[in-house]
C-alpha cells in the first residue's frame, strides 16, 4: 500500500464485543489532531454495550483457561503480524494522535516487541515450592505456589502511545490467562482497535478480548462493574487515584505522570546529554510519562549545556507528523496547546527567562521551549507539563541536584548523567523513583524493564514480566501424600 492509500479515511469502526462488531449507531469522530482531516468514526458504547462485553469476558474465563500454549501461539503470531503491518501501524499514530513518522515507527517496533516479551514472560512465570515440613505438622505433604490468572481485566489506556501501552496491557494481560475488555483513549483509539483486529486474526478465540470506546462515562462503568477482577490504567494522575479510590476491592494498576528531572554533574558527558535532552522533552511534543521537564545543571557547566542545548532546540523540525523529517508534531488538541502556552507565560511574569520557543507556530503547533530558572512553585515545574517545555536550573552541588530532583510530587524515572562510581550509586540510593538511568535521559523505556513509579506517579510495574505479576496472584496448595 502506498502513502496515499494508507492516508484514506478509514471504514466507521464498530466495537467489539464478543466476536462481533457492534455498530451502535452513535459514532465518535476522529480527527487529526495537526490538520482536523477525518481520520475515522468510532462507535460508542452505552451501558449496555459495557455490560455485555463484561459478562462476555467474564464467561470465557469461566468456561475455562484458554492453555498457555494457544496462548503463546496467539501473541507470536500477533507480534509478527504487527512487525508485518509496521508502515501502515505508524502511519495510523501519525494520523491519530500527531506523533512524527519517525516516533510512530519506533512505537510500532517497541509494541512487537513488548508482545514478544509477554510471551518469553508467560513461559518462564512459574511457582514456588514451600518446604511444609519444616514444622512437624507439615510432615509428608507438599506445598506449593502457583500463580493464576485474576479473570476479567478492564485495560483503560492514553492517546499517547496509542499502540505500545495498548500492547503492554494486552499481552500480558492475556499471556497470564485474563480476558480483557479494552476502552482505548477517545482521541486516538485506532490503535487499540487495529491491535485488536490483529489479535483476532492472530487467533485469539471471541471471548477472550472486546473493545468498548467511549469517553469517560464508559471507563467509570468498567471499573465499576462487580465483574471487573482488575483494572489497568495508564493515563492522568487524578483520573487514576479516582479509580483507585472508587475500587478498593479490585486489582489497580496506575501508571500515571511525572515531571521526570535530569541530572547533569560537573564531571558527566554535559554535551550528550545537551544532545538527548533535546528528544527526550521534545519527541511526540512533550506527551510521555516521562518526557523531560526538569533539567539540574551543576553551574560550572550550565553555561555550555544551555547554549548547546538551545542551539539543538532550535534546529528541530516541527510540523506535519505525516513529513519525514518531522521530530516535534501538534499537541493532542488546541485546548491542550493552549493550556500549555498559558503555563508559560505565567513561569516567565513570574521571573523565567525564556531562553527559546513559546509561541504558536501558523501551523498551530506549539514552538518547542526551553525555561531558564522557572520560580519552584510555577506550574512548569511543579505540574506535568505533557508539552514541549523543558526547565532549567543551575545547582551548586550533587547533593543539591538530588534534593531538587526529589523535591516532587512524582516518582517515575529519573536521569543522572555523571563519571562519578560514587555518585552514580548514591544517585540510585538516593532518588526517590522507581527508575534511575545513568548517563541516559529519564526518558528511556525499555519494555522488559520494571516501569512505574510511587508518589502521585502509580502504585505498580508495567513491562511484560512485572504486568504478569501484577495480573495474577498467588495461590497455595498443600499435598498430604500420606
Ligand atoms: C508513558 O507515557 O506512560 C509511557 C512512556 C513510554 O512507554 O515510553
Amino acid at each position: 500500500m502506498n502513502g496515499a492509500e494508507l492516508d484514506l479515511q478509514l471504514p466507521d469502526q464498530p466495537l467489539l464485543i464478543d466476536g462481533e462488531e457492534v455498530a451502535t449507531g452513535a459514532w465518535d469522530e476522529v480527527r487529526s489532531p495537526y490538520d482536523g482531516a477525518l481520520v475515522g468514526r468510532v462507535a460508542r458504547a452505552s451501558a449496555g454495550d459495557v455490560e455485555r462485553a463484561v459478562r462476555a469476558a467474564g464467561a470465557a474465563f469461566t468456561a475455562g483457561e484458554l492453555p498457555l500454549w494457544q496462548r503463546i501461539a496467539v501473541l507470536e503470531r500477533a507480534a509478527e503480524l504487527v512487525g508485518a503491518r509496521s508502515q501502515e501501524l505508524a502511519r495510523l499514530i501519525a494520523r491519530e494522535m500527531g506523533k512524527p513518522l519517525a516516533q510512530a515507527r519506533a512505537e510500532v517496533e517497541r509494541a512487537e516487541a513488548t508482545l514478544r516479551f509477554s510471551v518469553a514472560a508467560a513461559r518462564t512465570l512459574g511457582g514456588e515450592l514451600v518446604p511444609l515440613d519444616a514444622l512437624a505438622a507439615g510432615e509428608g505433604r507438599i506445598g506449593m505456589v502457583m500463580r493464576v490468572p485474576l479473570g476479567v481485566v478492564a485495560a483503560i489506556t492514553p492517546f499517547n502511545f496509542p499502540l505500545n501501552l495498548v500492547a503492554h496491557k494486552l499481552g500480558p494481560a492475556l499471556a497470564a490467562g485474563n480476558p480483557v475488555v479494552l476502552k482505548p483513549a477517545p482521541q486516538a483509539p485506532l490503535s487499540g482497535f487495529a491491535l485488536a483486529a490483529i489479535l483476532r486474526d492472530a487467533g485469539l478465540p471471541p471471548g477472550w478480548l472486546h473493545v468498548v470506546a467511549g469517553g469517560a462515562d464508559v471507563g467509570a462503568r468498567l471499573v465499576a462493574d462487580d465483574d471487573v477482577a482488575a483494572v489497568t490504567f495508564t493515563g492522568s494522575t487524578a483520573v487514576g487515584w479516582s479509580i483507585r479510590a472508587s475500587a478498593p476491592r479490585k486489582r489497580v494498576c496506575l501508571e500515571l505522570g511525572s515531571t521526570a528531572p535530569l541530572i547533569v554533574d560537573e564531571t558527566g558527558d554535559w554535551e550528550d546529554a545537551a544532545d538527548r535532552a533535546v528528544l527526550a522533552s521534545f519527541g511526540q511534543a512533550g506527551q510521555s510519562c516521562v518526557s523531560l521537564q526538569r533539567v539540574l545543571v551543576h553551574e560550572r557547566v550550565a553555561g555550555a549545556f544551555v547554549e548547546r542545548l538551545l542551539a539543538r532546540t532550535r534546529a528541530l523540525v516541527v510540523g506535519d507528523p505525516l513529513a519525514d523529517e518531522t521530530e516535534v508534531g501538534p499537541l493532542i488538541d488546541a485546548g491542550q496547546r493552549d493550556r500549555v502556552k498559558r503555563w508559560i507565560d505565567a513561569a516567565v511574569a513570574a521571573g523565567a527567562t525564556r531562553a527559546c520557543g513559546g509561541a504558536v507556530n501558523p501551523d498551530g503547533t506549539l514552538q518547542p521551549t526551553v525555561l531558564v530558572d522557572p520560580p519552584a512553585d510555577a506550574d512548569v515545574w511543579r505540574a506535568e507539563v505533557f508539552g514541549p517545555v523543558l526547565c532549567v536550573r543551575s545547582v551548586a552541588s550533587f547533593a543539591d541536584a538530588i534534593a531538587q530532583a526529589n523535591d516532587a510530587d512524582y516518582g517515575l524515572q529519573a536521569g543522572v548523567y555523571t563519571r562519578d562510581l560514587g555518585r552514580a550509586l548514591r544517585a540510585a540510593r538516593q532518588l526517590e523513583f522507581g527508575g534511575v538511568l545513568v548517563n541516559d535521559v529519564p526518558t528511556t523505556r525499555f519494555e522488559h524493564q520494571p516501569y512505574g513509579g510511587g508518589k502521585d506517579s502509580g502504585n505498580t510495574r508495567e513491562g511484560p514480566a512485572a504486568t504478569l505479576r501484577e495480573l495474577t496472584e498467588e495461590r497455595f496448595v498443600a499435598l498430604s501424600t500420606t
